[in-house]
């Protein structure tokens, strides 16, 4: 099989139908405001088992197909000093390794920041291959206002992404390109669907222009939905409609597949909107991609909840990570009902 084959062939397994993909990558900052949050020292040994809970699960290979992991993370080990990304590889799930390095606001661009990674991406994506990463997340911000996003810094983040792109087709890694439209804030529908138009059509025009073969990019996307303080919270069927109207417009059909992130919203109702979606592509026979769940928050705030940092918790925090996983998957095959969160 030649390299470009491998990739498109890693592609597909990532978006492998009723399954979806973990987003655990939260940097050692956002992890340790989570552990904040429960009432927990900001501990890096409290981080590694928090990972490790969740990794160990037994089940989990299940419902997902990929991992993504911090720097720290794919670096770190159990408690028998089992390197994570060998212990995920050896239950048939992919380590995917989040490269972006954060954002910084875009000097003169009121409101708007930029994300950075690219400088020395070369190498740390070979690093990353050689512990067995096979997948790359790289996250973008778009924050919506009436004059935001510029053309300047969409054009910016997107040339970033294509670069990023072809950095991780140079080593065998699928990259997982998320160009993040920042779900809070007063916007409706309609300004969050026309700002996702906009930021796509040109992600994949820069991304054809730089020579990206598309069958192997993962696309991670936010859901259409107007902002979290807007009057007019969007229903699950509107936020299907408008998502999937966006991506036609816009998505081309040679991408193998859209993977959600849940960008805040509560876990029911990123898996209310993830079947929605799901009968939303059944009622229209079918769609060029694969479309799946990409959450974390939205399937690990219970898990966190449920574990509170206490080993004798870990049984009911992994069955809390198993019951989202659960959810999602029926969810992503349009056989949710919100009765099943009982
Ligand atoms: P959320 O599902 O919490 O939005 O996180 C997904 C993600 O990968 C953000 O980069």
């Amino acid at each position: 099989m030649s390299n470009i084959e491998k990739l498109h062939e890693i592609a597909l397994q990532l978006v492998s139908p009723h399954k979806g993909i973990l987003a655990a990558d939260q940097s050692p900052r956002t992890m340790n405001k989570q552990l904040e949050a429960l009432g927990l020292p900001p501990e890096a040994e409290l981080r590694r088992k928090y990972r490790q809970l969740m990794f160990t699960t037994p089940g989990i290979e299940e419902f997902v197909t990929g991992v993504i992991l911090h720097d720290g993370t794919i670096r770190n080990h159990t408690d028998d000093q089992v390197q994570f990304s060998d212990l995920l590889v050896a239950k048939g799930i992919i380590p995917i390794i989040k490269v972006d390095t954060g954002t910084v606001p875009h000097h003169g661009f009121e409101g708007e920041v930029v994300t950075q990674g690219l400088d020395g991406l070369q190498d740390r994506l070979q690093e990353y291959y050689d512990m067995g990463a096979r997948g790359a997340k790289f996250r973008t911000v778009f924050n919506i206002s009436d004059t935001t996003p510029t053309e300047q810094n969409t054009l910016f983040d997107c040339m970033t992404l294509a670069r990023y792109s072809a950095l991780c087709h140079e080593v065998g890694i699928v990259p997982i390109v998320e160009p993040e439209i920042i779900f809070s804030g007063p916007h409706s529908l309609e300004r969050a669907e026309e700002v996702t138009t906009q930021v796509l059509k040109k992600l994949f025009e820069i991304m054809s222009w730089y020579k990206v073969d598309l069958r192997g990019v993962i696309l991670k996307s936010s859901m259409v939905l107007a902002g979290s303080e807007h009057p007019d919270q969007t229903s699950p069927k509107g936020v299907a409609e408008a998502s999937i109207r966006t991506f036609q417009k816009t998505v081309p059909d040679t991408v193998p597949g859209i993977v959600f992130l849940s960008g805040g919203q509560t876990p029911q109702r990123a898996t209310e909107n993830l079947d929605a979606l799901a009968e939303q592509e059944e009622q229209m026979g079918g769609l060029p991609w694969e479309l799946a769940f990409s959450f974390s928050r939205g399937i690990e705030q219970p898990v966190q909840q449920a574990w509170m940092g206490k080993d004798e918790n870990i049984p009911a925090a992994q069955e809390a990570l198993l019951k989202r996983l659960r959810l999602n998957s029926m969810a992503d095959q349009g056989t949710y009902d919100p009765s099943m969160e009982a």
